[in-house]
This record gives structure tokens, sequence and C-alpha cells, in this order.
């Protein structure tokens, strides 16, 4: 009961808190990446109220995924910056626009990069996340001065996909936004607002990884990583980790990985050593990586007559290629994004999922710093020394 009390007091206060800003321009700090292959800044920015349509969030923590990194130093487009980077968050509904009505302030959420309208003739559909909306807010084009709810220093600041999670406070569209059980740890549960969903639903989803069968993971990051928790919890026997970096194995293990392969151990190619090992290739591959070269070597991984490869790591630099013969002699070439999840629907079950210990999110989680650390943050990743690192804005 004290608790209780304590609880309904600390949330009072933090109506009466958020209730002092809402229809005000609100002054925070946030990461700005200014231009491409530059460390994040910190900057006070300045966010304005949600328009129709828009709810405004109090991000409380948000982690750092590789997209990111991606976006900031492997493929800095000009056209995307200045930008708030950051997709991998959850936060608190500070106040909501004109015509929100499933939304209020003081909601616990995760922003979603891949919108949900539940109404268009894919929403409906069970065999995709692909809403008609779905890539509105991750389009790279100039978000025009006007239309920008974040500026700084008098410039307009873009949100990377639509949320822009690197900020105390950002604003985000309506059919981005899934509401999530409010005894959430926010800390925790970000990591569902990307990574975990993007591998488990990949091998769960995407793959439909059958049981007993036998599955590769190429990279294990988190998505890799939530890719290996997928093909356990979908009852695989056998699932070999795959990277070239073996301090990832441990954490592989622990998310029911069986075998471990190192393709800078052998000479061959790594297709002919998973094929040995499985006598003929495996039933499941997912590439967790990004790389076109790891794309093939997953399909070519793959047994023929039923294999299925997914690809899941992001490029937009390359194409991919592969030889006909693969698939006319029966393999599947797939892949998805936010492992087939629908986010405003699907994303509070994954919260419930983790809320009821069906679903790990906690050994994904390597590191925590304030957001003034960010770029230590980056660097951890790019030199591999960290699965996910959560950087605390605020407390709940
Ligand atoms: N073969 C196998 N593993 C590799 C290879 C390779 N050739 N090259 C890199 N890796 C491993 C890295 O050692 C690392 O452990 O891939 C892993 C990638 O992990 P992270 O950098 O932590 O990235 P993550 O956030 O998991 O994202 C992986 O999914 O969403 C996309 O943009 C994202 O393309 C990226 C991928
Ligand atoms: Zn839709």
């Amino acid at each position: 009961m004290k608790h209780f009390l304590f609880t309904l007091q600390h949330y009072l206060a933090y109506l009466a808190d958020i209730m002092a800003t809402v229809g005000k321009v609100i002054k925070c700090k946030a990461a700005v990446a200014w231009e491409p292959n530059k460390p994040l800044v910190i900057e006070e920015v300045e966010v304005a109220p949600p328009g129709p349509n828009e709810v405004r969030i109090k991000i409380v923590a948000t982690a750092v995924c590789h997209t990111d990194l991606y976006r900031l130093y492997e493929n800095g487009v000009e056209a995307a910056f200045p930008t708030i980077l950051g997709h991998e968050g959850a936060g608190i509904v500070e106040s909501v626009g004109t015509g929100v009505t499933e939304l209020k302030a003081g909601d616990k959420v995760i922003p979603l990069f891949l919108r949900q309208c539940k109404e268009c003739r894919f929403c409906k559909s069970p065999k995709t996340n692909q809403c008609v909306v779905a890539w509105e807010g991750a389009i790279l084009k100039k978000v025009p001065p006007e239309d920008s709810p974040i500026t700084c220093k008098g410039k307009s600041l873009q949100r990377f996909t639509g949320t822009g999670t690197f900020s105390e406070y950002t604003v985000v569209n309506e059919l981005a936004v899934a509401k999530i059980d409010p005894a959430a740890p926010l800390d925790k549960v970000c990591l569902i607002g990307c990574g975990i969903c993007t591998g488990y639903g990949a091998a769960v989803n995407t793959a439909k990884v059958e049981p007993g069968s036998t599955c590769a993971v190429f990279g294990l990051g988190a998505i890799g990583l939530a890719a290996v928790m997928g093909c356990h919890a979908a009852g695989a026997k056998r699932i070999i980790a795959v990277d070239i970096n073996p301090d990832k194995f441990e954490k592989a293990k622990v998310l029911g990985a069986t075998d471990f392969v190192n393709p800078k151990d052998h000479s061959k190619p790594i297709s002919e050593v998973l094929s040995e090992m499985t006598n003929g290739g495996v039933d499941f591959s997912l590439e967790c990586v990004g790389n076109v070269g790891v794309m093939r070597s997953a399909l070519e991984s793959c047994i023929q007559g039923w294999g299925v490869s997914v690809i899941v790591g992001w490029t937009e630099l390359e194409d991919v290629a592969a030889k006909p013969l693969m698939m006319i002699a029966g393999r599947t070439w797939k892949g998805s994004v936010f492992g087939g999840f629908k986010g405003r629907v699907d994303v509070p079950k994954m919260v419930k999922a983790y809320m009821d210990k069906k679903l790990k999110v906690d050994e994904f989680i390597t590191h925590n710093l304030p957001l003034e650390k960010i770029n230590e943050a980056f660097d951890m990743m790019k030199n591999g020394k960290c699965i996910r690192t959560v950087l605390n804005l605020s407390t709940e």
C-alpha cells in the first residue's frame, strides 16, 4: 500500500510537471548530428508542441543501434543532415495534438520507426507490416524548415526515421507510437523499439523457423543475438552462431546458440564450412550484419530443396548477387524490416512477453551512459565493445 501511494504521488507530481509545459515550446538537451562523419554535439534545442495527429514524448531512455552508426559514419548522405538520430527509445507522452484519440499525457510509449495505420490493405493483411505509410518517417528528404518541430540555433533539425530519440523531448506522428504497459521499465524495454523485434521477428515471423531445425545466424550484435533468441524460442535444435569477433560467442550461448564459427578460423568459404557441419546446409539462415557478401554466404549456407535465408542487416549502398541456381534448386531468399512486426499492435505484446519473463532483454544491455557520453557509445559499437548501450535521459 505504501509503495502504491508513493507511486501514485510520484505519478501525480509527474503529471503536474508535464502539465507545466503543455502548449509551450520546450527547451531541452539533444545530441545533434550536424553533418556526416562528425561526432554528435550536445546542444540546447527547441521542441514545438505537437501538431495535429502528433504527440510530444519525453524520452526516458534510448539505445544506440548500428543503423544510427550507419547513417552517421557509413552512409552519411548530406540530405539527411542536420538531424537528431536515434530510433530505439522509450518515454512518456507529455502532450498530444488535435485529433489524437488513442494516446494521452502520462502514457508510457515506444516510438516506432515503422508506422502502422491499421487501415490500409497491408495493415489488414496478416502477411506483412508494410503499411502504406510505414516508411514515411524514414524518407531521406529534407524536412521543410516550417514543418520541423525541432530547431537549434534557428536551424530546423530532421528526426531520423521520424523518431529522433537522441533528444530529451521529441515529436512523433501518432501512427508511430506504441502504447505499452505502465509498469514496464523504460530503460530496458526501449530495446524492443528496434533490435529485439528486428532479430527475433526475422526468425519467428519471416524465416518461420521450425521446431527441430538447424539455423545459422551471421553477425552477433543485438540484432543477431535477438535472431538467435527467436530461433531458440521457435524450437530450433541447432543454432550456429557466426561472427568474426569471437568475443560475441559467450552472449550467443546464453541466448541459445549451440555452435560457434569464426570465419577467420577457416580458409574455405563459410558456406562450405557450414555445409560440412550440417550434412548439406542449414534449414534457415539469417544475415544480421548488413554486408552484401555475407548475405550471399548466408544464402549459400542453406540446404537445397527447402533452405530459407533472411536478409536482416541494412545497407543501401550496394547490390546483392547470387547464382539463380541457388533458388532454382529450391532455396528461398527473403528479407524483413522490424522482424515483420506491426508496431502499434505487436510492440505492446513484446513488452508483455518481457514483463512475463518470456522474452530476454536485460542480457542485451552491456552499458548505460548519460546522453553527454553518446559519442562513447558510438565508438564502442564501432569497435565491437558492446552489444547495446542504453542512454539514460531522465528518470521515469
Ligand atoms: N561475418 C560475420 N559477422 C560479421 C561480419 C562478417 N563478415 N562482419 C561484421 N560482423 C559482426 C560484427 O562483429 C558484429 O558483432 O556483425 C555484428 C554486427 O553487430 P552490431 O554492429 O552490434 O550491429 P546491430 O545493431 O546488431 O545491427 C546489425 O542490422 O539493423 C541492421 O543496420 C543494422 O546492418 C546492421 C545490422
Ligand atoms: Zn497501414
